[in-house]
């Protein structure tokens, strides 16, 4: 991860409701950095489905090596009702966190104090983990195609691809990461796969987690198969602290914990690429919403949350923790709902709360 005196920040609103939610990450970003005197740029980019609509573009020429430049990247939402499934999600998202190499993709699954979850009887102290998804190969490699295409006999493959540097480096971060967050009822590292069927590529993810685990005598290694994870997530989710998975398993527990930990209003991700100079990318896990743009009424707080991710993965780690305390006293004492409309507050005055938690 690069970080320079001048944080530099490229901004992707993107469609939908994204921009206004990106306002607020904005604004609680900039109360912050002016408290404890953080110095930033941001630099808007107008990638995403209008933009495609109007040019037929997802990324123009040149642009990643433009965002390469950048030490963050900040994602509001991309999806437009007008362009098909597939172009945006392929030709923009897929594409930076593989242009850019961020193999890692983050999303700590946590239950803010007053955020209703589905999971009845369970706390927040119950709802604490974290899942680091591998963010490069797997079935998103995009390597596959079609035989007689449109025929009766039409052969479809998609194939997982799963490389040793690929998966290493994963783990090795993900070792990294439960030691570090040293969680006081003990660290351990699970690793989500399906070894008992895929039977060559997860037997490499399997055994590379056994070389590395070698390294971390501090940190549990433990092993769940992707099945029993989703049972246990729901049934026992204060067992996990830190979860490591393949992207496709990664991508689905993801929303299962999105879920319990009380939706996509509140659920943020990273996409990092951790080596230095690398850029890594923040959004908030909910799409454009396209129904609500405009009406002030989406919920910011995974947009500020990702704001809070992006500051803690660049160097700037307490004033990230202290807006996720802020958001934690506002989840907790102000606001009636995640669900959009029915917060009790507007999308702006949920951002104006948030800074006004900021020094309580
Ligand atoms: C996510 C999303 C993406 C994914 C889509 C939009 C391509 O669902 O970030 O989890 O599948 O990774
Ligand atoms: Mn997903």
């Amino acid at each position: 991860m690069s970080v320079s005196n001048k944080l530099k920040i490229a901004v992707i609103g993107g469609d939908g409701t994204g921009p206004e939610v990106t306002a607020e990450a904005l604004k609680v970003l900039a109360a912050v950095a002016s408290r404890d005197g953080i110095s930033y740029e941001t630099t808007d980019f107008d990638f995403g489905g209008e933009r495609y609509l109007r040019t037929g573009e997802t990324l123009p020429k040149g642009a990643v090596d433009e965002l390469k430049k950048f030490d963050a990247i900040y994602l509001g939402a991309v999806g437009h009702p007008d362009v098909a499934p597939g172009i945006l999600e392929k030709g923009l998202l897929l594409e930076l966190r593989f242009q850019l190499d961020q193999y890692i993709n983050l999303r700590p699954v946590k239950l803010y104090p007053g955020v209703e979850t589905p999971l009845s009887g369970k706390k927040p102290e119950d709802i604490d983990f974290v899942v680091v998804r591998e963010n490069t190969e797997d079935m998103y490699a995009g390597i596959g195609g079609f035989l007689k295409k449109h025929t009766a006999d039409e052969v479809a493959t998609q194939t997982a691809i799963y490389t040793r540097k690929g998966c290493e480096r994963c783990i090795r971060w993900a070792f990294e990461f439960t030691r570090k967050r040293n969680n006081p009822k003990g660290k351990r590292l699970t690793l989500v796969a399906k070894t008992n069927v895929l039977t060559y590529g997860h037997d490499l993810w399997w055994r590379t987690f056994q070389d590395v685990a070698k390294e971390y005598s501090d940190v549990e290694a433990d092993y769940n198969h992707v099945d029993a994870c989703c049972m246990w997530m729901v049934k026992n989710p204060e067992y996990y602290d830190v979860i490591v998975t393949t992207n496709m398993f990664g991508d689905i527990i993801t929303d299962l914990g999105a879920m319990i930990q009380g939706g996509m209003g509140v659920a943020a991700g990273g996409n990092l690429n951790p080596d230095p100079g690398g850029t890594s990318m923040f959004e908030p896990m909910g799409g454009s919403a396209p129904k609500y743009t405009g009406k002030n009424v989406i919920n910011p707080i995974a947009a500020i949350g990702a704001a809070a991710m992006l500051l803690e993965q660049t160097g700037h780690e307490a004033s990230g923790l202290s807006i996720l305390k802020a958001i934690q006293i506002v989840t907790g004492t102000k606001m009636k709902s995640q669900a959009a409309g029915k917060m009790g507050y507007s999308t702006t005055e949920v951002g104006d709360l948030v800074i006004a938690a900021l020094d309580t």
